[in-house]
C-alpha cells in the first residue's frame, strides 16, 4: 500500500499509517452519469446546459441537494456561483474549496466541468464518511458560465468572483434572445448574497486535450492556463447580385471574414505557440445567389506565452481592420473576454506532483489550452489545477471520455491535496 501525502507522522481515525484512503470510483461514476442525463436534447448525442438555462437549474438543483445530504452548508453569491461548505475544527479559518463547473457548450460530454466538481463531491462524501476532521473548512464550488456560450464573457462566475469584472457589468450581458445576466439568475432562483473567501482553490479536470493520453501518463501536473481572447466582429458591405456584380465591385462581407481567418490561421501556425478558431459566423442575407452584405462572426485566440498574447490581439485586430478597409467594408468589434495567460504558483504545482508521485502516478507537467475558473481563482488564493487523460483528446464533443481508473487517480489526487491544505486534525 502507498502511504497517502497528508498523513505525515499521524494516524487518523484510527487509520493505519501505510493505509491508503481513495474515494468511491464507483459512487464517482454513478454520480457523473446521474447528472450526465441532464440536458438530453432531442437529435444531439451529447449534453447541452447552457449557463442559467431550465438544465443549469436542474443541474444546479441536484448538485445543491448532493451537499445538503453530505451536510454542507450551501450558500450563493451575487453572480449565481454555489459553495457547499463543510465545517472545519476552526471556523475562523478559510475554506479550501475544491471545484469547477456544470454548465456546457452544446452537445457536449459529460465529464468537462462536471468532474471536477463531482470529484469535489466524492472527496467531501469520503471523508464524511471516515469522519476525518480538518481545521480548515473544506468545500465543494461551482461557477457561474463557465463556458461562455450564452453569455460573454467565459468563466463570468469565477472572473466576477476574483475582481476581474465588474457585478453589474455582468448582470448586463445579454444572450442572443437580450435576456440579462440578471434576469437570467433570477429567472431560475440562484442570485444570492453569499462571499466564501477561500484558502486555496483546487479544479480537477479532464485534460481536453491529447497529451496524457498519447504519452501514457495519468496525472496532468498542470502549470497554469493559456490566455484567451475573444471577439465579437460583423464586417458588413453590400447585398448584390452574384451572377453579374463583378468581383472589383463587390462589397463582399464573407469575403472579408474569409481572408481573415485563413490569414490568421497562417499567423498563428507561423508562431507556432498560439491559436485562433473563428467559430460561429453568420451571413446575411443567406442566399446562394447573394453577394453578403453581413458577416457576423466570433474570434478566439489563445497563447501561452504573455509576449505571444499580446502581440496577438493586436494583431487579431490590426488584421481585422485591413480586410475591411481592402474589401470595403465597415468593422464593428467588440472584445468580449480577455484572460491572461496565468502561471501557477510553484508550491502549489509541486504540491499536485508530490501528491500524484506519492500515490505511485506517473504525471506530467503541461499548461491547460482550455480556460478554466482556476485561472480567476488564482487572482485570489494558491490555486492549482489536476488533469487525468482524454481518450484520444475528445472534448466539447459528446466524443468526450476518460478512462474510470484515471477519473479514480485524479480524485485521489484532489482528495490529498485538499487534505494537505485544509490540515487535518491530528
Ligand atoms: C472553455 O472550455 C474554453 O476553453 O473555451
Ligand atoms: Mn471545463
Ligand atoms: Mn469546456
Amino acid at each position: 500500500m502507498i502511504p497517502i501525502f497528508y498523513l505525515g507522522h499521524a494516524d487518523i481515525c484510527g487509520r493505519a499509517l501505510n493505509e491508503e484512503l481513495r474515494v468511491d470510483a464507483v459512487r464517482l461514476l454513478r454520480s457523473l452519469n446521474e447528472l450526465g442525463m441532464i440536458g438530453r436534447r432531442q437529435g444531439l448525442k451529447g449534453v447541452t446546459r447552457l449557463a442559467l438555462s431550465e438544465e443549469d437549474c436542474e443541474a444546479r438543483d441536484l448538485i445543491v441537494s448532493w451537499m445538503e445530504e453530505e451536510g454542507l452548508k450551501v450558500s450563493v453569491d451575487p453572480i449565481g456561483n454555489i459553495f457547499g461548505v463543510r465545517e472545519g475544527a476552526n471556523p475562523a479559518l478559510k475554506p479550501v474549496i475544491m471545484g469547477s463547473h456544470i454548465d456546457t457548450v452544446i452537445d457536449a460530454g459529460i465529464y468537462d466541468g462536471a468532474y471536477g466538481v463531482l470529484g469535489a463531491l466524492e472527496v467531501i462524501r469520503r471523508i464524511n464518511e471516515e469522519g476525518i476532521e480538518t481545521r480548515h473548512p473544506v468545500g465543494v464550488g461551482c461557477f457561474t458560465n463557465e463556458e461562455g456560450v450564452r453569455f460573454q464573457p467565459d468563466m463570468m462566475g469565477s472572473l466576477v468572483k476574483s475582481g476581474g469584472y465588474p457585478l453589474e457589468k455582468a448582470y448586463a450581458r445579454k444572450d442572443d434572445d437580450g435576456v440579462t445576466v440578471k434576469e437570467a439568475l433570477k429567472g431560475i432562483g440562484y442570485l444570492g448574497k453569499g462571499d466564501a473567501k477561500p484558502e486555496a482553490y483546487f479544479e480537477l479536470h479532464v485534460e481536453q486535450g491529447p497529451i496524457l493520453h498519447k504519452r501514457g501518463f495519468q496525472i496532468g501536473v498542470v502549470e497554469g492556463v493559456q490566455g484567451i481572447a475573444w471577439w465579437r466582429m460583423a464586417l458588413r458591405g453590400e447585398a448584390n447580385h452574384a451572377g453579374t456584380t463583378p468581383l472589383d465591385m463587390r462589397r463582399d462581407a464573407m469575403a472579408g471574414a474569409a481572408e481573415l481567418y485563413s490569414g490568421l490561421l497562417e499567423y498563428v501556425a507561423a508562431k507556432g505557440n498560439a491559436f485562433c478558431t473563428m467559430g460561429r459566423l453568420r451571413l446575411e442575407p443567406g442566399a446562394i445567389n447573394v453577394v453578403p452584405s453581413l458577416a457576423d462572426f466570433t474570434v478566439d485566440y489563445r497563447s501561452n506565452d504573455d509576449a505571444t498574447f499580446s502581440e496577438g490581439k493586436a494583431e487579431v485586430e490590426r488584421r481585422a481592420e485591413e480586410s475591411a478597409k481592402r474589401r470595403g467594408l465597415t468593422l464593428e468589434k467588440e472584445m468580449t473576454a480577455d484572460a491572461q495567460p496565468v502561471h501557477f504558483r510553484p508550491e502549489m504545482v509541486g504540491l499536485v506532483e508530490d501528491s500524484a508521485r506519492r500515490r505511485g502516478y506517473s504525471t506530467f507537467r503541461l499548461p491547460s489550452g482550455a480556460g478554466h475558473d482556476a485561472q480567476f481563482m488564482h487572482v485570489i488564493c494558491p490555486t492549482a489545477m489536476i488533469f487525468v487523460p482524454s481518450i484520444n483528446g475528445v472534448s466539447h464533443s459528446p466524443g468526450e471520455r476518460s478512462e474510470a481508473a484515471d477519473l479514480e487517480r485524479g480524485a485521489n489526487v484532489l482528495l490529498d491535496c485538499a487534505l494537505a491544505k485544509a490540515e487535518v486534525k491530528k
